[in-house]
């Protein structure tokens, strides 16, 4: 735990006791799922989580007039059948530029340090939102600069204005950038992923939830030659974490030998790591350790979706970085930046299969179906239509 972190979290406490946002009534308040092994997640208190705030955030999540054109809304590359990922290795933004990187699941996001592949300033949700929303490079919903068609938009919809006045009683004004952003932190903070066979197995709930194959694969995650446990650690399989007790020292930005285009150890622009921030050259290729809740949905996979299927995931690993022929040429194993744990190692065709088992028990039905998460506009509904309806 950081002391850093402590001294943030009284700061904020203090500047909040004095705005209208804190005298939120403590019984509206909503707690996110707190599965067994799930620690308290951290809510910062400018922000507090209630009902009404986090069916605000689900509707504006699945809204395409949040998107300039009206032709995307947040769930258009991150849809909840696949953890809240696109399917896609790179999607493409509102008005047809292409991301350049993969789609992010969303599943346990609250209890994020850092937000995305590569950032370690972006640090809370509410700040996050603001790029898919605001961006211009790349563009992804095209509000800069349609700021007032967008929420005016929202005051005209009767269904919003309930929803708003809700959700921020205390407001004069409550349609405006700053509470869709807050609400739309209030609906990820309780997408919360903890409920897949592999849970209900450690927690001692049913014994058969997993397969002999997947038990092995547990070791092998676990073991010293695989060391896959290292990285992806703890209850979200990721070094990346904050609780409402602090946030992991560990760092959570590492090198796996993805890339060596020139030898020295470089990966292709713009999707050089936390260098692309830092120009600190020992960061080149480092990316973010990502969660694996629910990771059999979340192909492709890697930061720019490079990597098509477990299996080929596992193999990179195996070789210790990955070798590339052709385009992007390059030995990653022999990457000078490579975290010492990517060392590679031997492993067995059926322990292979062993490893998949395990890394597809961590995939939550519960979650990837929960009404809750769904749209609220219904299946194919326009959410223009059903605005003033009921
Ligand atoms: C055009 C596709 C697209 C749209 C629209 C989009 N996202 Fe994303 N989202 C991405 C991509 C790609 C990333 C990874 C970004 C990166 O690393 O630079 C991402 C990352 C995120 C993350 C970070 C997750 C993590 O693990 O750190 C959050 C949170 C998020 N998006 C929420 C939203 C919200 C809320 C909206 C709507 C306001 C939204 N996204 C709209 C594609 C999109
Ligand atoms: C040194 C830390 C480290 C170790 C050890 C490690 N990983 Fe990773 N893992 C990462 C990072 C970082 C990424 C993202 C890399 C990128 O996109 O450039 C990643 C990505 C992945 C992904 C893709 C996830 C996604 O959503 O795209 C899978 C699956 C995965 N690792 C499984 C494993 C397995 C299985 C092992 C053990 C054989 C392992 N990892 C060992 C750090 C590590």
């Amino acid at each position: 735990m950081t002391t850093p972190l402590r001294l943030v979290a009284v700061g904020v406490s203090l500047a909040a006791a004095a705005c209208a946002g804190s005298e939120t009534p403590r019984e509206e308040r909503l707690d996110p799922a707190r599965p067994a092994g799930f620690p308290e997640m951290a809510i910062p208190e400018e922000n507090l989580l209630t009902e009404a705030r986090f069916e605000l955030g689900r509707h504006i999540f699945y809204d395409e007039r949040l998107s300039a054109n009206e032709s995307q809304s947040c769930a258009s590359c991150h849809k909840q059948e696949l953890a809240f990922t696109d399917g896609e290795a790179r999607p493409v933004g509102s008005t047809g530029e292409e991301l350049p990187r993969n789609a992010q699941p969303l599943a346990n996001v609250g209890y994020l340090p850092v937000f995305t592949w590569a950032n370690p300033i972006l640090r809370s949700l509410e700040e996050q939102a603001r790029v898919p929303i605001f961006g211009d490079f790349p563009i992804e919903l095209g509000a800069t600069g349609n700021e007032e068609v967008i929420l005016a938009r929202f005051r005209g919809d009767l269904r919003y204005q309930g929803l708003f006045r809700e959700a921020y009683p205390e407001d004069d004004d409550p349609i405006t950038f700053l509470r869709i952003v807050e609400a739309l932190a209030s609906f990820e903070r309780m997408l919360v992923s903890g409920d897949s066979p592999f849970d209900r197995y450690v927690q001692g709930l049913d014994d058969d939830a997993l397969s002999p194959s997947a038990k092995r694969g547990v070791e092998l995650f676990n073991s010293e030659r695989c060391e896959c446990y290292h990285c992806h650690e703890g209850f979200n399989f990721t070094t990346a974490v904050r609780t409402a007790n602090g946030e992991s020292s560990r760092t959570s930005f590492v090198n796996t030998g993805l890339y060596n285009i020139d030898g020295d150890g470089a990966y292709p622009d713009p999707n050089t790591g936390l260098f692309d921030l830092t120009d600190e050259p020992t960061d080149m290729g480092k990316f973010r350790v990502p969660t694996l809740r629910n990771v059999e949905v979340t192909a492709p996979y890697m930061h720019d979706g490079s990597i098509t299927t477990l299996e080929d995931v596992i193999d990179h690993y195996a070789a210790g970085g990955r070798t590339i022929e052709g385009e992007r040429a390059g030995e990653g194993s022999s990457n000078p930046y490579k975290d010492a744990l990517v060392r590679g190692f031997d492993i067995t065709a059926e322990e292979k299969a062993d490893l998949i088992a395990f890394l597809k028990s961590l995939t939550d039905t519960t979650f990837l179906h929960d009404p809750r998460f769904a749209s609220p506009f219904g299946r194919g509904t326009d959410a223009r239509r059903s605005g003033d309806g009921r």
